[in-house]
């Protein structure tokens, strides 16, 4: 399978197609509504075919077996999607649509098309995610009791124009991330409570900052706490994902929150009480661009007659709900 991409922005250049280098997938064409950049990506990555609109791309594209990559604004996949053929393998950015309404016009869209469709959810596939996982999965940490994020940064949002047009900004764009990943690693939420409000260096984002609580009942919860907005450098910034278990806890730091989009130092540190001491888990890669290999080499195993990916556009679904739920609770909570 062949990879042809839509959009050719930030995360197109600093994370997907670096990645799909790394794996040795072959990127066949490149559209973007502003034609310099995926010309200047076309030639940056090798890319053969360049063209100036997405129905020009699949005409020139045919009937090879392909999978369709966009990373554009959310606000535009569903013109898009209108554009690709019938039956497409289709791998999206997140989020899927900027509400949940275009979350279900997305999925009818792709469900009337025939379309075989997941979501850009990568932060599963970060390697220090799938250490944490094995961890997890061989008892390491016991029962787990409590998953903490905690992103306290500053985020240049200046390098995304069209998020001061988006109707929900902070949860629906980033927080999503974690929500997700909340899924992924504890299943579905009774219920999920939240506040996400604005910052005065950012007035035109509808939000900058959220917090967010996951109900799992009386043993367990999820809670994500983020601000965008720190002005004190980098002595006192935290980006971390926390696990506690009834046998051992495990703290991720998610380096690319520190320095966006450059990166900085992630570790994973677990202490076990069969250890009684904290030790460094090794792991190869970041968040940016390693992780992006996983969501695009599961849609390769679908597309040869594998599984769908944990991320398939109904399983999505379910993430958006729970975001437009946050949402909902939010407004009820601030009166808005
Ligand atoms: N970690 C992550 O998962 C992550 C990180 C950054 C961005 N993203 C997502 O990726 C998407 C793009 O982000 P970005 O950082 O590349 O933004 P960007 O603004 O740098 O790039 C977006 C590109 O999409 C193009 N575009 C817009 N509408 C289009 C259309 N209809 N057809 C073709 N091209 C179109 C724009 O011209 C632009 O070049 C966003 O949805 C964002 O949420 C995800």
């Amino acid at each position: 399978m062949k990879i042809v991409c839509v959009g050719a922005g930030g995360i197109m250049r600093n994370a997907h197609l670096p990645a799909y280098r790394m794996c040795g997938f072959e990127v066949a064409g490149i559209t973007d509504t502003r034609f310099e950049a995926a010309e200047l990506l076309g030639v940056e990555f090798g890319i053969p075919l360049v063209s100036p609109t997405v129905s020009e791309l699949v005409g020139e594209v045919g009937s090879q077996e392909v999978v369709y990559d966009l990373a554009t604004p959310a606000s535009a996949l569903v013109s898009i999607l209108d554009e690709l053929p019938d039956g497409a393998f289709v791998l999206m950015q997140k989020p899927m649509g900027e509400t949940l309404e275009q979350a279900e016009e997305i999925v009818a869209i792709c469900d009337r098309k025939g379309m075989r469709a997941a979501v850009n959810f990568q932060l599963r596939w970060a390697p220090y995610v799938l250490e944490l996982k094995r961890l997890i999965s061989e008892g390491k940490l016991g029962s787990i009791t409590d998953v903490e994020f905690k992103v306290n940064v500053f985020t240049p949002w200046g390098l995304w124009d069209f998020l001061e047009r988006a109707p929900r900004m902070e949860m629906v764009y980033h927080s999503i991330h974690y929500i997700d990943l909340v899924r992924d690693l504890l299943g579905e939420p009774e219920d999920i409570w939240a506040r996400s409000i604005k910052h005065p260096d950012a007035p035109k984002l509808e939000s900058s900052r959220s917090f967010v609580y996951c109900e799992y009942g009386e043993l367990l919860r999820a809670t994500i706490s983020t601000f965008h907005a720190h002005p004190g450098e980098t002595k006192h910034q935290e980006s971390y994902l926390k696990v506690e278990g009834t046998e051992g806890v495990a703290k991720i730091q998610m380096g690319l929150n520190l320095n966006y989009p450059d990166g900085g130092d992630d570790y994973l540190e677990v202490w076990t009480k069969e250890t009684g001491a904290w030790n460094m888990v090794p792991f190869e890669g970041s968040w940016f661009p390693h992780a992006y290999r996983g969501p695009m080499t599961a849609m390769m195993e679908w597309a040869r007659g594998g599984v769908a990916p944990s991320t398939e556009i109904h399983q999505s679904l379910k993430t958006m709900r729970l975001v437009d739920t946050a949402y909902r609770r939010s407004d009820e909570f601030g009166r808005k």
